[in-house]
């Protein structure tokens, strides 16, 4: 069996929450039945547009998540506070644009050094480890490491999309070669687009610590669940 850790990403439990402004489907149900599924931590995104998880979810999630709590957000000043209060375990630092449909990118840890370090610094400061959502290059791990950060998460979106076979092989041995540099100095997660169909050979990455995955979980979850909710409605229709 694998020791690589995974993180299961809620966020879009959430998004079918907001679609309504319902109190279903529960946050809450939904972190112990992933969890008891075997999930090593759970992942949420807050958004500054609130699109899916709210400030509430994240405090709740506090309460409530045994393993670890990883909270992916943008290194703004109102983020940091909110990180500072509520101590996840992780903060996974990430860009963040208001008209994206989901993180697009790694960070530019160029443009961005001061704001990341001074991040880096603070969520430290507060007992929080943090990571840095990147691409996979060299030259990245060695900017993650001089702005302080102990963790990277590895962009995988490009090596998902690849459709080509040696583009596909082109963007895992990236992922191999980032993680055999990093791993000495950083600890080395992965994530975004990952599958059950593509997730085997980066989980069998050597050194590969933790993989994140939401999007195509809930995605499943819908279609394995589907029969047993319409069976439900079915009986309940014979109680009147
Ligand atoms: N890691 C990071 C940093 C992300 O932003 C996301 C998407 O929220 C994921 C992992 C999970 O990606 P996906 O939803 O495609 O599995």
């Amino acid at each position: 069996m694998t020791n690589v850790r995974l993180g299961v990403n809620i966020d879009h439990i959430a998004t079918l929450r907001q679609q309504r402004h319902t109190d279903y489907p529960d946050l809450s149900e939904a972190i112990r039945r992933v969890e008891a599924a075997g999930a090593d931590g759970i992942t949420m995104h807050l958004r500054e547009d609130r699109r899916h998880i709210q400030l509430e979810d994240v405090e709740q999630a506090r309460r409530e998540v045994s393993g670890t709590l990883n909270l992916e957000m943008a290194a703004t000043e109102e983020m940091l506070d909110i990180a500072e209060r509520i101590r996840p375990d992780y903060c996974c630092l990430v860009p963040e644009r208001r008209e994206e449909l989901t993180t697009e990118g790694g960070l530019d840890v160029v443009a961005g050094a001061d704001r990341i370090r001074e991040a880096c610094t603070r969520l430290k400061a507060a007992g929080i480890q943090v990571s840095l959502f990147v691409e996979p290059t060299h030259e990245v791990m060695d900017a993650a490491v001089e702005l302080g950060a102990s963790i990277v998460e590895l962009h995988t979106g490009p090596y998902a999309n690849a459709t080509e076979p040696e583009a596909h092989e082109a963007e895992l041995e990236r992922l191999v070669s980032t993680t055999q540099y990093a791993r000495e100095r950083l600890t080395v997660n992965a994530g975004h687009g990952l599958h059950r169909d593509n997730v085997g050979s980066v989980a069998s990455i050597p050194g590969m610590n933790e993989l994140n995955i939401g999007h195509a979980i809930v995605c499943r979850a819908v279609m394995v669940g589907l029969e047993a909710a319409v069976r439900e409605v079915r009986e309940a229709m014979e109680t009147p």
